[in-house]
């Protein structure tokens, strides 16, 4: 499904929202405040913008949660809970918004307080994955180079990509076609790219395995061997000019 100009700019005020929220609440992590308090802290600042949070009753069992919050080993989808952050861990925000119909998604990793080198570099090297992977989406180039480029990143730096979740299409959906953009692969395979596609590039990356487990909500992805991760994601339009992040402020 290919979006005009008009239905992109719809989009990039989703995107400008989640990314205005994302800026909020990571100003609000430090020790001892909770996952629970930043995601009240999310809805909030995304209800008066006038958004609504896309994550709430989605899938199977509906999540039960206006945002997704994952600490250390938790890779995506942890459900904000009441334990109190400490010093030294990683926090992924994941933060989605519906306006006027329009999806976009985002997520960021962020340090609470200071951080052991490996988390820091855990965080610099998906980062840097997600930013190689965006130049790759431009019309003419395929999902599979995308998947290739943060793997090859990822791998050649000694971490590895989780498999079991990948990126996605999006659009008047949260999860729209192209369905499925594995953050590893081939190059010059999936599907191919054009001008109008919307996608979200989210590289998960783990210090160890990439092998997940879920825990008992049936949502929080954790690394099957409890080491950490992280995750970053934009939301991105492959224009005439090239990517386009559509999760940003200005
Ligand atoms: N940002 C996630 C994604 O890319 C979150 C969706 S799962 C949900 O798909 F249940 F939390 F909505
Ligand atoms: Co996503």
């Amino acid at each position: 499904m290919l979006k005009t100009k008009d239905q992109i700019k719809l989009m990039k005020e989703s995107g400008r929202i989640v990314a205005r929220t994302l800026r909020l609440v990571s100003q609000a992590i430090e020790p001892g405040v909770t996952p629970k308090h930043l995601n009240d802290l999310a809805e909030k600042l995304i209800l008066e913008e006038g958004g609504v949070p896309n994550f709430l009753n989605y899938g199977t069992p509906p999540y039960p949660a206006a945002t997704c919050i994952s600490v250390n080993e938790a890779i995506i989808h942890g459900v904000p809970d009441e334990r109190p952050l400490q010093e030294g861990d990683i926090i992924s925000l994941d933060f989605g918004v519906v306006k006027d119909g329009w999806h976009a998604d985002s997520a960021w990793t962020f340090a609470v307080g200071e951080i052991s080198a490996e988390k820091k570099r855990l965080m610099n090297v998906t980062r840097e994955a997600l930013f190689q992977a965006i130049a790759k989406a431009k019309a003419g180039s395929t999902t599979g180079d995308i998947g290739h480029a943060v793997q090859k990143y990822v791998e050649s730096n000694g971490y590895s990509v989780i498999r079991d979740f990948v990126g996605h299409g999006i659009g008047q959906r949260l999860h729209d076609d192209p369905r499925d953009i594995p953050m590893y692969g081939k190059s010059n395979t999936g599907h191919k790219l054009k001008v109008g596609h919307t996608i979200c590039i989210e590289p998960m990356v783990a210090v160890g395995t990439h092998k997940v487990k879920i825990l008992d909500d049936k949502w929080t992805v954790v690394t099957a061997d409890g080491k950490p991760s992280a995750h970053f994601e934009h939301t991105i339009a492959i224009t005439e000019n090239g990517p386009e992040i559509l999760t940003k402020e200005d």
